[in-house]
């Protein structure tokens, strides 16, 4: 069906002549549009945001999550609308514009997926950030993201990262083009292009080719792809939940066959050196267990880890500082939370690379209040007939593990109240079993 054009005398015919893009294709156009460009600055507000205690920085972040979550299935579906309702035909033009327009218009379709796309892998792969969850309720990550290991998804988050960052800059130029061509064809060429897009705004246009059709499969298939990854995540791993072994998790069976050893409690320790108001202070863990797995006898090699199994289990009411004010606050909700998480567990279940003789380095997951951080500790290993010596040290961040953050907002933010590099000291005497 197409619609009559009705003329009037200020506006030039070519515009009133015009065939519009459908309704649906162009709510979904301008909504798509709005959204990026808010994406854009939200993206790098919230990059530019100091996080921390107090600041609004994580859930702005989650918004941004969520709202590109749906510009993509909104993508989704005006691509499949696109598909079954191709769109009026163009004003004439040199065929260099057209193939420029139709050029800018298929990568920027482009964009509009790999943009969230790119941004949605990222977070999925994130290890230490929270969860993506859709508008504060259920959890959706890219499907199969969760299940990888540590490592793989650490090195995923940071390219995708850089990817995502960079797209943004793709998009504004392709934005430019776009925005510069239909501004010429409206107002230079008075051709009535973007009253195509925008009907009403800038002229008449004449109706649609038709109302099209198919919207229940654009929108249908959308939905259905939202359904199906919402419930995929659902029942997958959370993204903050590096993969365990299940051998590990469940039967303490290690996955390792090397030489067990056994750890002398008396003269082993874990330590934590930290800095309040300026002046150090020092606690320990008083209570504590590792499962330990380790062949120290395999010659070094930098570049393959050799066979081990390490596991620490840390009761976290037993931190002990000596100072009672201390040890009253540590074991409340926003420092260690030890009536909801009461152990910490860290866990390194892909070997240990042995640098040197004595140089040992080992990545795991430390599991703290429920989330998983990768740790890296590098330590020194002496081995005097059946008894191994072992130090090692890492610097964490407090805040970055979410420990304490609250307490410093009621401290108006004042961050030397604690400080955040926490230096944890562990010394072990085991000896082979
Ligand atoms: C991030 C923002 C935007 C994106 C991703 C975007 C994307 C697109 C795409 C993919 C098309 C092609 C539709 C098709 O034929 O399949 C299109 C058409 C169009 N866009 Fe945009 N657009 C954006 C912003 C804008 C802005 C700000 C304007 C205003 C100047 C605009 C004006 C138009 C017009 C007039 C058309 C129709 C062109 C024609 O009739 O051939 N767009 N846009
Ligand atoms: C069309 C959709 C999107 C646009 C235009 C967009 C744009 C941006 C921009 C411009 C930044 C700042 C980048 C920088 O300067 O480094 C950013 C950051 C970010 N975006 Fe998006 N984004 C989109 C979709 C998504 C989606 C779907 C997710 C996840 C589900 C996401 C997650 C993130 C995260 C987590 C950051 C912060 C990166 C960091 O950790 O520093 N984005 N985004």
């Amino acid at each position: 069906m197409t619609a009559e054009a009705t003329q009037s005398d200020d506006i030039p015919s070519a515009t009133a002549g015009q065939q519009r893009y459908t309704a649906i294709a162009i709510a979904l156009h301008w909504a798509i549009a709005l959204l990026i460009i808010g994406m854009i600055a939200v993206g790098w507000i919230m990059e530019a945001m100091p996080g921390g205690p107090g600041s609004p920085k994580i859930a702005i972040i989650q918004i941004h999550k969520a709202v590109g979550i749906t510009i993509l299935m909104l993508t989704i579906a005006r691509i499949i609308w696109r598909v079954m309702n191709p769109p009026p035909a163009e004003p004439p033009m040199p065929k260099w514009q057209s193939l420029l327009a139709s050029s800018v218009h298929i990568l920027l379709y482009v964009l509009m997926v790999a943009m969230p796309l790119t941004g949605w892998i990222m977070a999925s792969a994130e290890i230490d950030q929270h969860d993506t969850r859709y508008f504060g309720t259920f959890e959706m990550n890219v499907p199969g993201i969760p299940g990888l290991p540590a490592e793989t998804r650490e090195g995923m988050a940071d390219g995708f990262e850089q990817v995502h960052s960079n797209l943004a800059w793709v998009i504004i130029g392709l934005l430019v083009l776009h925005v510069a061509g239909a501004v010429k064809h409206q107002f230079i060429d008075k051709d009535g292009l973007l009253a195509r897009m925008a009907p009403g705004l800038f002229g008449r246009t004449a109706g649609p080719v038709d109302d099209g059709q198919g919207g229940i499969w654009a929108f249908g298939a959308a939905a259905l792809i939202f359904a199906a990854i919402a419930g995929v995540s659902l029942s997958a791993p959370s993204a903050g939940t590096a993969p365990t072994t299940p051998a590990a998790e469940e039967s303490q069976t290690p996955v390792s066959n090397a030489p067990a050893w056994t750890v002398d409690y008396e003269k082993s320790a874990i330590l934590f050196r930290s800095g309040y108001m300026g002046q150090p202070f020092e606690g320990r863990f008083s209570k504590w267990t590792a499962q330990i797995q380790l062949d120290a006898a395999a010659p070094a090699n930098p570049d393959k880890p050799i066979d081990g199994y390490i596991r620490v289990v840390i009761p976290m009411s037993s931190a002990q500082t000596g100072e009672p004010y201390y040890d009253e606050n540590v074991g409340q909700g926003d420092w260690f939370d030890v009536a909801k998480h009461p152990e910490a567990v860290f866990e390194v279940t892909g070997g240990v690379f042995k640098d040197s003789d004595t140089q040992y380095e080992a990545t795991g997951i430390l599991k703290l209040k429920g989330v998983d951080h990768l740790v890296r500790l590098p330590f020194t290993l002496k081995i005097d007939g059946q008894t191994a010596t072992a130090h090692g040290e890492t610097t964490l961040k407090r805040l970055a593990l979410g420990v304490g953050a609250e307490t410093l907002t009621e401290a108006k933010g004042d961050a030397e109240y604690v400080q955040d590099d926490v230096l944890v000291v562990i010394d072990i005497v085991a000896t082979r079993q």
